[in-house]
């Protein structure tokens, strides 16, 4: 089948890759020249663990080309993936310039009947607004197709983008055409011969899937962040109230593990969204409100920890930070706990020594040289010389530590551990103070 991939940032790379690689032709078509040229080399721009070989494999088979020539991806592809970024805007909503420019081209250049699938994350009601878009090209060009919008939302996790999309719980299409949901079938055909995965419903029913399947991920994330800091007021330990609320099945293990909030291109961008949505349709969503308060007071909390331990003045201070990316196995920086941690360090007049197995090049683009941030070669080099340990990201590497060598190294023998990695018990014993997040001396504090 062609296919005909719009926008090569994240979603749309995985994508058009994973397509390739079951025997699809497919054609990705981006504005960026400089990044077609990259790619085309197989080089990619992000890392996603086993995105480059696959790639570098479909683009030696000829399965997947990329594109700058937007005459050519519309004409290629019987579908049109739409999957370029919706960033929010100043209020919160999301911004659909990207989205509509692609609706956009297309109508100004399809030659025959087009499908377009809507991969992007839209508000709902954004596949009507595509297809007024594309009506009013085609009108304007005194041209005459068939164009029909499907929705057909990603719930790609990073770290793990390739086995969520060859093994994901679920396809949703929104559509109510015949056609649209034959060609989506043979598409997805590859993906569904173990387990009927596809589900067809209603446009606006899938576009709000999206937002709410996000919505509920991140309510329950900032809900356990509630419980941990009640927790630690209570002199409760939140991991044995996890596992203890976890067994049982209406529950759940997934997505209840506290930490220093939640990050990423997705749950905060889509609570907001939602949100304002919410609001342009006369409905106050309480919430979700609370859902994104709760999370930006609990990205602070790391801050307000090494402060309590350093008697609130932290001016001069060298603090070793593990971790920078928002989650493991990315090098994604978006909206990381670790940035305003690093920014009220820095505020505050302390100096940052970080360490993250993928995430360095790319907190290097986001600050830039300067003397209060130290980019250390490993998390031993981190901590030479500085006077506490803060952890942001649960890397595998971090999760086992020789204590007896870190009190050895700090001048306070202080660790802030933002994801609960250690054993209070044994931190502890090691003769360190161990500040975790509704756990260990926090409980003290
Ligand atoms: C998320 C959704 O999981 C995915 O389905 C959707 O398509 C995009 O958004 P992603 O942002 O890649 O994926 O990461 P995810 O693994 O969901 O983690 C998001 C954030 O929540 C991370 O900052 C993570 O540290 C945090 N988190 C997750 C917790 O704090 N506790 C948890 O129990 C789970």
């Amino acid at each position: 089948m062609k296919i005909t991939i719009f926008g090569t940032g994240y979603v749309g790379l995985v994508t058009g890759t994973c397509l390739a690689d079951v025997g699809h032709d497919v054609l990705c078509m981006d504005v960026d020249a400089e990044k077609i040229t990259r790619l085309e080399a197989g080089e990619i721009p992000i890392y996603e663990p086993g995105l480059e070989s696959m790639v570098k494999h479909n683009v030696g088979t000829g399965r997947l080309r990329f594109t700058t020539d937007p005459a050519e991806a519309v004409a290629f592809g019987v579908l049109q993936f739409i999957a370029v970024g919706t960033p929010p805007d100043e209020d919160g909503s999301a911004d659909l310039q990207y989205v509509l420019a692609v609706a956009d081209t297309i109508g100004e250049h399809m030659q025959e009947d087009k499908v377009i699938v809507d991969k992007s994350t839209v508000p709902v009601g954004t596949a009507d607004k595509v297809l007024a878009q594309v009506q009013k090209r085609l009108a304007s060009r005194g041209a005459e197709f068939d164009v029909e919008v499907c929705s057909n939302p990603e719930f790609l996790k990073e770290g793990a983008a390739i086995e969520d999309f060859t093994h994901g719980a679920r396809i949703i299409v929104g559509t109510n055409s015949e056609r649209v949901k034959r060609l989506m079938r043979e598409c997805y055909a590859p993906y569904i011969r173990l387990q009927e995965k596809l589900m067809f419903m209603d446009v606006r029913a899938a576009e709000l899937t999206k937002y709410a399947a996000n919505a509920m991920l991140a309510t329950k994330i900032s809900f356990m962040n509630e419980i941990a800091n009640l927790a630690e007021r209570l002199g409760a330990d939140v991991e044995q109230v996890r596992r203890g609320i976890g067994s049982d099945p209406r529950i759940g293990y997934h997505f209840i593990y506290p930490g220093c909030g939640y990050g990423g291109s997705c749950f905060p961008k889509d609570v907001q969204a939602l949100e304002r949505t919410a609001r342009d349709v006369d409905y106050q969503a309480e919430l979700l409100a609370a859902v994104e308060s709760v999370n930006n007071r609990q990205k602070q909390t790391l801050f307000s920890k090494l402060a309590n331990a350093f008697d609130g003045d932290l001016k001069g201070r060298t603090i070793a930070l593990w971790g920078l990316s928002f989650k493991p196995n990315t090098d994604d920086m978006r909206d990381a706990p670790s940035r305003t941690l690093m920014e009220a360090l820095w505020d505050a007049g302390a100096t940052v020594q970080a360490y993250d197995p993928e995430a360095m090049k790319e907190c290097r683009r986001l600050y830039g040289e300067r003397d209060d941030l130290l980019l250390a070669g490993d998390r031993v080099q981190a901590v030479k010389g500085a006077d506490a340990l803060v952890i942001c990201t649960e890397w595998k590497e971090f999760r086992s530590l020789d204590f007896a060598w870190l009190k050895s190294q700090l001048s306070m023998p202080v660790i802030v551990d933002g994801r609960n990695l250690y054993d209070p018990e044994i931190v502890r014993d090691a003769g360190l103070m161990y500040y975790a997040v509704g756990r260990g001396d926090s409980l003290l504090a």
